[in-house]
């Protein structure tokens, strides 16, 4: 699947994701000549908070809620890459499964299982999900609304952040995972969170993450939810994912509103079975 849309897709918490251009810039796009999907492992963090981080930066959520960023770059990718640690520590393997897509270092070959030849450049994190089940924070890792819980030392003072905002940003997004995730009535498969970095648009890797785990879901008889940022529904609209609601998120100052859609795919309703053709 080719698709000129950027793939910076994010979910909910990308509320967060509201701002990048939609269309590529081919011209800027690295050429690709291998890459790989795979399950992430433990030695992929350091990409995946540079992934996460520019991704999300340039959204209207992020800006919002993270006034001081430039003032703190280095302080960012390093509690950020602190929470990220803690939220891997405590992921439950039955109920996330998080993919990446790696390119190599040096752009030429993949070398078999040489996982250190190669750098991520797109995540997921998926959770799998059942109705009347209490469900822990942790098992939505990585959300970005999260890091204000980011535990210990310098990165307990969020210098980066303004926690007003922060705050307020994340009991709205919480609210709607109770209400559109957490409130089910059938198992499915959730996207909590989907990245790719930017300067690898282009290149159909959000909708590779995003096919994998229709497949997933359709193996199993689920349907598959999220929580689109403005940036992302456009991806998962041209998937055959259907737009149930519209939430609306009001931001502090008279400074507007956010948006993200609680949006389902259904293999039986989408009629999009093209969107399983993988390259
Ligand atoms: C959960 O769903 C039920 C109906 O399916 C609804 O009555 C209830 O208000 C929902 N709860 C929340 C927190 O949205
Ligand atoms: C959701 O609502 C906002 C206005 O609050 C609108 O700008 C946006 O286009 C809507 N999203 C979709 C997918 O319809
Ligand atoms: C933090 O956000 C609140 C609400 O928007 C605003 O009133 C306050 O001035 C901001 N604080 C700083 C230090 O930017």
């Amino acid at each position: 699947m080719r698709t000129q849309f950027t793939i910076l897709l994010c979910t909910l918490h990308s509320i967060a994701c509201a701002g990048p251009a939609l269309f590529t810039n081919e011209a800027r796009t690295p050429q690709v000549a291998s890459r790989r999907l795979r399950p992430a492992v433990e030695d992929d963090l350091d990409d995946i908070v540079t992934v996460f981080l520019d991704a999300f930066k340039p959204s209207a959520g992020w800006q919002y809620a993270h006034s001081h960023d430039d003032d703190y770059t280095d302080y960012t990718w390093t509690c950020t890459r602190q929470f990220f640690q803690g939220e891997w520590e405590s992921l439950h393997p039955s109920r996330t499964f998080i993919n990446v897509i790696a390119v190599p270092r040096d752009g030429g070959q993949h070398h078999d299982d040489n996982l250190r030849g190669e750098s991520v450049v797109s995540f997921g994190v998926w959770n799998w999900m059942k109705p009347q089940e209490e469900v822990a924070d942790s098992s939505f890792p990585f959300r970005p609304h999260q890091l204000h819980a980011a535990p210990g030392g310098k990165c307990s003072e969020h210098l980066d952040v303004n926690t007003t905002r922060a705050a307020d940003l994340a009991q709205q997004l919480s609210l709607a995972v109770e209400k559109y995730i957490r409130n089910l009535t059938e198992p499915q498969l959730y996207l909590n969170l989907l990245a790719t970095h930017p300067d690898w648009d282009g290149h159909g890797f959000g909708a590779r993450q995003v096919e994998v785990g229709l497949k997933e879901a359709t193996r199993v008889g689920m349907p598959v939810t999220l929580l689109a940022s403005p940036a992302g529904w456009p991806l998962y609209d041209s998937l055959g994912f259907r737009s149930l609601a519209n939430i609306t998120h009001e931001m502090f100052d008279g400074l507007g509103t956010l948006w993200s859609e609680y949006m389902r795919w259904d293999e039986k309703e989408s009629g999009v079975r093209s969107a399983l053709i993988v390259q």
